[in-house]
């Protein structure tokens, strides 16, 4: 089974993303030349490290690496402020050096949490991502988005900080629950939707045996994943442009996810697979695609068995206004206004602050009303 290597291109922040069956066990050898000394720190969650730890130390152990480790609950709740400083004060505990590697070991949580640990510990530690959720592998990882969740809203405090590299070990995938896996795959079919319509065909053809468990469509679709977000960071890395792109189903997703209380009732990979769909109904009243475009990404979304509708959310939701109103709350309105993410058609998506929110409000009370 082939390994493959994406380049995150960032001039004196450059990195790779190394993606393969088997990576955990041979850690060592990828993270070594990064060392200083042959010592490490990994940040992890206790279900990671249930399931997955004593690979990892063994294959650092096979270069000489020595480790510790921090096991922090899993779940959204863990990227408080509280776990923050709880990460810091153990990596300065254990004498970790600005030349050292803190290790992020887990799903988008522990990236987040372990990255911003390292971007502020000591002024910058460096850090490897060793991604273990699809969403993680995809996104998260990559690109160097790190924070935690504050009171007001989530991820409203971080940095950019990039990491050494990141090692997408694609059998540790085999370990996720279901569920967990499709919502990652929310993000895998957004690549295909905002950027290339081949990639999509391709996933509308091979995403179900992917979801099955080929790992060789795996290794692709997290590769091309990562070439797009990879390509897209490269060119805007701290988001004054396309990185936006990146964003596709999130206005929706994330007023979605305040409505749910960020709980269980939606996990993000659902919200934008969601999301994608209304972005999609929502370009076609405008006028800017064909009535076929959302029809077609909610049939590959059905057919992948995930949410696709606000009926797959259970429970209740605020109405058209409530969520209009969460909407308003994004990271990315300015000056009052809010940024879409729009489809010409599928894999051709633009942004723009020029939507008309009637349109957006009937969308909703549309999909509000066939719940
Ligand atoms: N997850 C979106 C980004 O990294 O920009």
């Amino acid at each position: 089974m082939t390994k493959e290597t994406v380049h995150v291109d960032l001039g004196e922040r450059s990195y790779d993303i190394h993606i393969g069956p088997d990576l955990l066990p041979n850690a060592g050898a990828y993270i070594k030349p990064h060392l200083q000394r042959n010592h490490v720190a990994i940040i992890t969650d206790e279900t990671v490290a249930g399931l997955h730890l004593a690979t990892l130390e063994t294959g650092l152990a096979a270069e000489g690496i020595t480790s510790v480790a921090l096991k922090l609950l899993p779940g959204e709740a863990t990227k408080s402020w509280e776990n923050l400083q709880k990460t810091v004060e153990w990596l300065l505990s254990e004498k970790i050096e600005r030349d050292d590697i803190v290790i992020a070991f887990g799903g988008g949580v522990i990236g987040d949490l372990a990255g911003f640990s390292a971007a502020i510990l000591r002024r910058g530690v460096r850090f490897a991502q060793i991604p273990t959720s699809l969403l993680a592998q995809v996104d998260s990882s990559v690109g160097g988005k790190t924070g935690i969740n504050s009171p007001h809203g989530k991820n409203l405090v971080g940095a950019f900080y990039q990491p050494q590299l990141v090692l997408a070990d694609v059998a540790v995938l085999g370990t996720l629950q279901p569920r967990d896996f499709l919502a990652g795959y929310g993000e895998v079919a957004k690549y295909g939707m905002l950027g290339d319509i081949a990639f999509f065909e391709w996933l509308e053809d091979n995403g179900p045996a992917m979801a099955a468990g080929d790992m060789d469509k795996r290794i692709q679709a997290v590769k091309r994943s990562c070439q797009m977000k990879a390509d897209i960071v490269a060119r805007d890395e701290k988001e004054h442009g396309d990185r936006a792109l990146l964003n596709l189903g999130h206005t929706f997703c994330h007023a979605l996810e305040a409505a749910t209380g960020y709980s269980d009732r939606l996990l993000h990979g659902e919200g934008v697979a969601i999301g994608c769909a209304l972005a999609f109904e929502t370009s076609m009243r405008l006028g800017l695609c064909s009535q076929e475009a959302p029809s077609r990404v909610r049939a590959h979304l059905r057919a992948m068995g995930m949410k696709v509708d606000l009926s797959d959310i259970v429970g209740d939701l605020p109405d058209a206004d409530g969520l209009l109103a969460l909407m308003a709350q994004d990271k990315k309105v300015q000056n009052g206004t809010l940024a879409f993410i729009m489809a010409r058609s599928i894999g051709d998506s633009f942004v723009t602050r020029d939507v008309d929110l009637d349109v957006v409000k009937s969308v909703l009370e549309d999909a509000l009303s066939a719940r």
